[in-house]
């Protein structure tokens, strides 16, 4: 009873988060909080908004979904640009908003010029590739996807991140802040979070793309881009008691084809909380790696997606859920679910977020808790088999959050207490929530998500592009 009430409470709160242009619903504002000072978050954002669209489609409430897709299919940038204060061909906005200009309405959309310290979204595209295919899939409507509008947004995603630039791996080069971690968090270079999503992207488009002449070049590159990054992230990101034995005992400054320590990892870089924190059983993907530097920290995000959009192997998957259960209370926490873990502390927190106060230690991206990534566990325990996991994260939820009335994320090493600057009415804590309650209550619902199968792993790794 208690469970149903709080669900009609969520539906009627994400119903009244819509957003519409034209008379037609084309999105979710970010958060409806009156208290706190509303900034941004009065627009639709892409990301937070994909998971308001999950939550439409299981609920066989399409209408909205399709129209965001081909609203953001017009906000994509089509031109080339030479201009560097111009979004690049292929962007697709953080977020927008709808303005009334003399009685007559105009979307203003954000590509990063408006965003507090101006991050550019890398995963806005990404997000629009999984929702179509999760559209796709749930109402078996394959023409919108289909149409020449659609087609084109494809290929010109695809031509913004498979393009070559200044580097030579399979992984995607990245500023900071260019994702759900939009501030200074030392998420620049090749992070966990984004390759994932990456990942996940190039399966979708893959499968969207429809196979005929224009398209055939376009499909072969997505899926030889996919099988390098599935071998690289597979091999060189996988943490556990194993590989950390391993790089504990690497030789460093080795060249050439044979080096077994390929980025030049010092041993000492391995962080003494994790000697300890390592369980037996379990492992993850670390949080970045590039030259001279693994970055040891947990995020959530991008081992979920791994899971669920099988960049892990089963093995891997597996083992990430053990790691959930061991570490339960500082991964999930009394409020699902740690963004990321451990947070940065002392020196590190000055030097690695800019001495950010709001991502100070165990708060907001360093180290909060954020319901709206019940969605992921939930879609992840489905995929592998972990009903227990599922079970005690969704516990009492509910009501909780119900009674906080729906914050953005929670702080302290457990996630207790509401985050001290989240908002209240928070669409996708909304959105995240009633999606995991209807894939606990029904799991087959995941197939409706559109997340398939496995990639078979290139044997090529970094030696192999030398
Ligand atoms: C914050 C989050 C970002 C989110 C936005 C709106 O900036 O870091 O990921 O999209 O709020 O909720």
């Amino acid at each position: 009873m208690m469970k149903n009430s709080v669900r009609d409470t969520a539906w009627k709160l994400l119903d009244a988060s819509v957003m519409r242009f034209a008379g037609a619903p084309i999105g979710t504002v970010a958060a409806r909080d009156t208290i706190v000072q509303e900034l941004n978050y009065d627009q639709v954002f892409t990301r937070d908004f994909a998971v308001s669209a999950y939550a439409y489609l299981l609920a066989d409430k399409p209408d909205i979904v399709a129209n965001f897709l081909l609203q953001m299919v017009r906000l994509q940038r089509t031109e080339r640009q030479l201009d560097c204060f111009r979004p690049g061909e292929g962007l697709m906005p953080a977020s927008f908003k709808v303005e009334s200009v003399d009685g007559e309405e105009h979307l203003i959309a954000d590509y990063g010029e408006h965003a507090i310290a101006r991050v550019a979204p890398v995963d806005s595209g990404f997000w629009w590739l999984l929702v179509l295919k999760a559209y796709v899939r749930s109402t078996g409507d394959s023409t919108l996807a289909e149409g020449d509008e659609v087609q084109r947004a494809i290929r010109v995603l695809l031509d913004l991140s498979l393009s070559t630039r200044f580097d030579m791996f399979p992984t995607m080069l990245v500023p900071d802040g260019s994702y759900l971690i939009d501030r200074r968090m030392g998420v620049y270079g090749y992070p966990m979070d984004i390759q994932a999503h990456f990942f996940a992207a190039l399966t979708m488009a893959q499968s969207l793309l429809v196979d005929n002449e224009e398209n055939a070049p376009y499909i072969e590159a997505a899926h030889r881009r996919q099988e390098h990054l599935a071998y690289h992230m597979r091999t060189y990101y996988w943490l556990d008691l194993a590989q950390l034995n391993s790089i504990y005992r690497y030789e460093v400054e080795q060249y050439g084809h044979n080096a077994a320590n390929q980025f030049n990892i010092y041993p000492e870089t391995i962080p003494s909380w994790l000697m300890d924190w390592m369980p037996e059983k379990g492992g993850y993907f670390a949080g970045n790696l590039g030259p001279a530097r693994m970055d040891f920290r947990y995020f959530a995000l991008g081992n979920l997606l791994a899971v669920v959009s099988g960049l892990a192997t089963d093995e891997q998957a597996g083992a990430i859920m053990d790691l959930l259960r061991a570490r339960r209370d500082e991964l999930i926490g009394d409020m699902p679910l740690k963004l990321c873990f451990p947070a940065l502390e002392d020196r590190d927190w000055m030097l690695l977020t800019g001495m950010d106060r709001k991502n100070r230690a165990w708060s907001y991206h360093n180290g909060g808790n954020w319901p709206c990534l019940l969605w992921l566990l939930a879609a992840a325990c489905v995929r592998t088999g972990a009903t227990d996991i599922l079970e005690s994260a969704l516990d009492s939820v509910g009501p909780r959050l119900a009674k906080d009335q729906w914050p953005e994320y929670y702080d302290g090493r457990h996630g207790r207490l509401i985050g001290r600057e989240a908002r209240r009415l928070q669409t996708w804590t909304i959105a995240g929530y009633l999606i995991a309650e209807q894939l606990a209550e029904d799991p087959s619902r995941l197939d409706r998500l559109g997340f398939d199968g496995q990639v078979q792993a290139a044997g090529r790794g970094v030696e192999g592009l030398v």
